[in-house]
C-alpha cells in the first residue's frame, strides 16, 4: 500500500517502532506527524539497539525521513540524534524537517516541570520534555517555528517576545529562574546553523512521492488513548496521535492515506498518571513488568502493566479506523498460566458495556469484566509464522479477531528485529 499510518492502539510503547522498521523495508519514506522527543522508539537490531525520541524510524534503514508541521521539536535533542546516527555510521542527508514545525524552547521544559510539581497530586505525570506548554504556544500563535530559524533576526526577535511574558511567569507564578535573553538566542543560533541544511517544504516532497507511486509510512507517537480529543482526557499528551491526522501532520489531502496498522501489545502498559481499568492487581503486575521490561524509553519510569483490554481496543479500532493489528509481545504472555482479557466493562450502574465510555466519570469508575482464556508453555521464537503458534496462543490471536472484527497481521514474539510472525 503506498500510504500507511501505524497508529499506537493503547497508551503508548506498543512496539510502533519495530514494526515501524520492519515495514521500512519495502518503502521509500518515513514521516513523523505529530509529537516531539516525549517519544521512545526502540529499535533492536543484533547487538545493536536505537533508542529514537525526534527521528522517524526510517533512518535505521537509511530510507527518506521527514519531520512533519505536526510535530514539536527540540533543537537540543534532535541535534544530538543527528549527531548519533552520523557516529554510528548512518547518513543523514535524507532528512527532513518542515518549516511548519514549532520548536521546543528551554522555557518549555521549564514549564513542564514547575506545572506538574504545581499540580501536585493531580500532575499529569508527563515526560516534562515541554510538549505541552510548546503545542499550548502553538494554539496560542506565539510559538516559534523551526523556519524562524532561518532568519536570525526574526529568531532574537520572537524570543525577545516570548521571554518578556515566560519570565514573568517563571518568575512571579512558578517561582523560578528566568532566562536570559542573550544567552538562549546565543544557543538557539548555534543549533540553527546545524539544523537549517534538513529544512524543507515537506508536505511538497511527501506529495510528490506519492504521486510517483512511492511507498510512505506515516508514524504515529505516542497512542489513541493519550489523544488530546480523544483519549483519557487530562491525562494525555498535547498532540493528535490518532491516524487522521498523519494527513494533517504532514501535509497532504484526507484521502491520500490508503491503510491503517494498530499496533496493540499482547497486554497494555501505560506511564504516567490516569485511569486504567484493566491494571492488575497484585504481584503479576510486577512480574508482567520484568518479563516484559517495561520502564519507560525516555524517563526509566515503570510502566504500569494490565490485561489485553478489548474495550478500549475496540474504540482504538473505530476512532483511528484500523484495518489490521500488529499484536506485539505476546512471548510475555508465555509465562502465564491464565490470561484474563478484559471484554466489557461494568459501569457504575451495573450495567456492562462493549463500548468505551463516552464520559469520564463512566470511564473512571468501569470495572473490567474479563474472560479468562489458558496460557501456553512453549517457547515462541522457533514459530517463523502465525499459523505455527502453539495452540493457545494462536486461540489468544485469533479472539482478538473475532471481539474487534480486525485481522491480527504481524504478531511480535521478541525484541530483536526479526522476531515478528506474519500470516504467511
Ligand atoms: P514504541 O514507543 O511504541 O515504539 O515502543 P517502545 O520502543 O517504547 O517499547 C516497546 C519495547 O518492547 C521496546 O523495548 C522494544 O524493543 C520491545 N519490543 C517490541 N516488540 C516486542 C516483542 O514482540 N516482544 C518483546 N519481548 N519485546 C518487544
Ligand atoms: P511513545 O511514542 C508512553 C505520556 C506521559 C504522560 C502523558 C503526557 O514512545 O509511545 P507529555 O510529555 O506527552 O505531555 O506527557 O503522555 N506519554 C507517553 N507514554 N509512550 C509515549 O510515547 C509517551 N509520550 C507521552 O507518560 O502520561
Ligand atoms: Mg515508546
Amino acid at each position: 500500500m503506498p500510504a500507511t499510518v501505524i497508529v499506537g492502539a493503547q497508551w503508548g510503547d506498543e512496539g510502533k517502532g519495530k514494526i515501524v522498521d520492519l515495514l521500512a523495508q519495502d518503502s521509500d519514506l518515513v514521516c513523523r506527524y505529530q509529537g516531539g522527543p516525549n517519544a521512545g522508539h526502540t529499535i533492536v537490531v543484533g547487538e545493536e539497539t536505537y533508542k529514537i525520541r525526534a527521528l522517524p524510524t526510517g533512518i535505521v534503514r537509511g530510507k527518506i525521513c521527514v519531520i512533519g508541521n505536526g510535530c514539536v521539536i527540540d533543537p537540543e535533542v534532535l541535534i544530538a540524534e543527528l549527531d548519533e546516527f552520523e557516529r554510528r555510521g548512518h547518513s543523514t542527508e535524507n532528512v527532513f524537517v518542515s518549516g511548519n514545525a514549532h520548536l521546543i524552547m528551554p522555557w518549555h521544559l521549564a514549564i513542564d516541570s514547575a506545572s506538574e510539581r504545581r499540580l501536585g497530586k493531580l500532575a499529569i505525570g508527563t515526560t516534562r520534555r515541554g510538549i505541552g506548554p510548546c503545542y499550548a504556544d502553538k494554539a496560542a500563535r506565539i510559538g516559534i517555528r523551526v523556519q524562524d530559524i532561518l532568519d536570525p533576526k526574526i529568531l532574537r526577535q520572537k524570543i525577545e517576545v516570548a521571554l518578556a511574558e515566560k519570565n514573568l511567569w517563571l518568575e512571579r507564578v512558578y517561582e523560578t529562574k528566568p532566562f536570559e535573553l542573550g544567552e538562549v538566542a546565543g544557543r538557539l543560533e548555534e543549533h540553527a546553523q546545524r539544523i537549517r541544511p534538513y529544512v524543507a517544504d515537506t508536505s511538497l516532497l511527501v506529495d510528490r512521492a506519492l504521486k510517483e507511486g512511492q511507498s510512505v509510512l506515516f508514524e504515529g507517537a505516542q497512542a489513541t488513548l493519550l489523544d488530546l480529543d480523544h483519549g483519557t482526557y487530562p491525562f494525555v499528551t498535547s498532540s493528535n496521535p490518532v491516524a487522521a491526522y498523519a494527513a494533517v501532520g504532514v501535509g497532504i489531502g484526507a484521502k491520500r492515506l490508503d491503510r491503517v496498522l494498530g499496533v496493540s501489545k499482547a497486554y497494555v502498559t501505560r506511564v504516567g498518571e490516569g485511569p486504567f481499568p484493566s491494571e492488575i492487581e497484585g504481584p503479576d503486575q510486577e512480574r508482567m513488568r520484568e518479563l516484559g521490561g517495561e520502564y519507560g524509553t525516555v524517563t526509566g519510569r515503570i510502566r504500569r502493566c494490565g490485561w489485553l483490554d478489548l474495550v478500549a481496543l475496540r474504540y482504538a479500532v473505530r476512532v483511528n479506523g484500523i484495518d489490521q493489528l500488529a499484536l506485539t509481545k505476546l512471548d510475555v504472555l508465555s509465562h502465564f498460566d491464565e490470561l484474563p482479557v478484559c471484554v466489557r466493562y461494568e459501569l457504575p450502574d451495573g450495567t456492562e458495556t462493549e463500548d468505551f465510555p463516552a464520559h469520564q466519570s463512566d470511564f473512571h469508575a468501569a470495572r473490567p469484566v474479563y474472560e479468562t482464556l489458558p496460557g501456553w508453555d512453549e517457547p515462541l521464537d522457533t514459530c517463523e509464522t502465525i499459523g505455527d503458534l502453539p495452540a493457545n496462543a494462536r486461540s489468544y490471536v485469533e479472539f482478538v479477531e473475532r471481539e474487534l472484527d480486525v485481522e491480527v497481521q504481524l504478531v511480535g514474539t521478541g525484541a530483536e528485529r526479526t522476531n515478528v510472525l506474519t500470516r504467511a
